[in-house]
């Protein structure tokens, strides 16, 4: 019988991508979302993606009345929580919200799943948990810590997990801890658009390609890595949306927890993404080198030998593919949205 997944934050970046990987392999899904960081508008541009009508709820992870509605109005197999905040430097400024939402929201819809028997849930986690101390390929056993209050509701939430797991023998949980997300959809219907200035690095330079912006700030080229820039382990939102469906067969199929990263395993410098992106624009883009951005590290990927052995996952997109499409998405789906 077909399994019915509840995806919180479904119309944001990597919840819209992942609803049509959940579509393509079977799923019928419903998503809820209160818009505060997303578009009404996705669910017509999934649906024409899908070819199917999208079911929707708008609706805040915070309102519990609202959350026992809905899991009494859907028989639920699964739950993918990707509703959150995840803006390191508002969290700065802002830690009790980052908690309110993150945190609180995550113990909500825990409750919510105990009370309708639900047994599954895949938690979007981040390699920001990992201790700024560890040296990179970085291995799910390795230190964790944090630098600031998202850092710190994103590894309070895997902690609470861990105890909702141990009190609960029933309920089974994927926590994957997501590396650097970029690029879009193939179809260039749906992708990263922030309404602020944004912090990351791929969206800041599709803006500067579409001449919104003059040029890109380098933040440090005096780094311990190969040309001095800040390296990261990027990986493709479609390849990271094919590891929710991974993790959600594991959780149904298999009955196991896991906890794994999810990166393409090796790192690219801002130099090698700007490079790239010029390629895929078509010019050569713009930039600056400024003094390092504070907190920033030299560099960061992941070990991903877990992830495959576990959940059978490997990637099959690559940087200038991460940069295609995403021009593709900020020259077109990006403009009417
Ligand atoms: P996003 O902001 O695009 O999507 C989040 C969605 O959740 C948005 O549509 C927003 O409207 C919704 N939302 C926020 N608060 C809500 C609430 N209280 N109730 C209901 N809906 C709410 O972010 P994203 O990049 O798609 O990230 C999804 C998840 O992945 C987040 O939990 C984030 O912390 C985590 N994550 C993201 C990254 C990244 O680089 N994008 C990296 C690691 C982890
Ligand atoms: N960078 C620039 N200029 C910019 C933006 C970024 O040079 O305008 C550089 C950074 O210094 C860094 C690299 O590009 O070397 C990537 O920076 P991002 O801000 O895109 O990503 P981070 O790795 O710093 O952080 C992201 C998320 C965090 C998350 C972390 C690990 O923003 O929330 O990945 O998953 F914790």
């Amino acid at each position: 019988m077909t399994k019915r997944i509840l995806l919180t934050g479904g119309l944001g970046y990597i919840g819209s991508h992942t609803y049509v990987a959940l579509v393509a392999a079977g799923y019928d899904v419903v998503i809820l979302d209160n818009l505060s960081n997303s578009k009404r508008s996705v669910c017509d541009r999934l649906a024409q993606i899908t070819g199917r009508d999208t079911t929707f709820v708008q609706a805040d992870i915070l309102d519990e009345p609202a959350l026992a509605q809905l899991f009494s109005d859907y028989d639920f197999d699964a739950v993918i929580h990707f509703a959150g905040l995840k803006a390191v430097g508002e969290s700065v400024e802002k830690p009790l919200e980052y908690m309110q939402v993150n945190v609180t929201g995550l113990v909500n819809i825990l409750q919510a799943m105990q009370a309708a028997s639900v047994n599954a849930l895949v938690f979007s986690s981040s390699a920001t948990v990992y201790d700024v101390s560890n040296t990179s390929p970085l291995r799910e056993d390795m230190q964790t810590g944090f630098t600031n209050p998202y850092g710190y509701t994103k590894l309070t939430c895997e902690q609470i997990l861990e105890q909702a797991v141990a009190a609960n023998p029933s309920l089974k949980t994927g926590v994957l801890r997501y590396f650097n997300p970029a690029g879009a959809d193939v179809s260039g219907l749906i992708g990263e658009d922030p309404n602020d200035i944004p912090n990351n690095l791929m969206p800041y330079i599709s803006r500067v390609a579409i001449g919104e912006y003059e040029f890109l700030r380098v933040w440090g080229d005096d780094y311990d890595t190969p040309d001095g820039t800040g390296v990261r382990d990027y990986i493709h939102v479609s390849d990271l949306a094919n590891g929710h469906v991974l993790s959600l067969n594991a959780l149904l199929d298999r009955d196991e927890s896991h906890l794994v990263n999810l990166g393409r395993g090796r790192g690219y410098s801002v130099m090698q993404v700007l490079n790239s992106y010029s390629r895929a624009c078509g010019r050569e883009l713009p930039y600056q080198v400024m003094p390092r951005r504070a907190g920033d590290i030299a560099e960061m990927y992941a070990d991903v030998e877990r992830a495959k052995q576990v959940l059978g996952f490997t990637v099959s997109r690559d940087l200038d593919d991460m940069c295609d499409s995403s021009w593709n998405w900020i020259t077109t789906g990006a403009k009417d949205a």
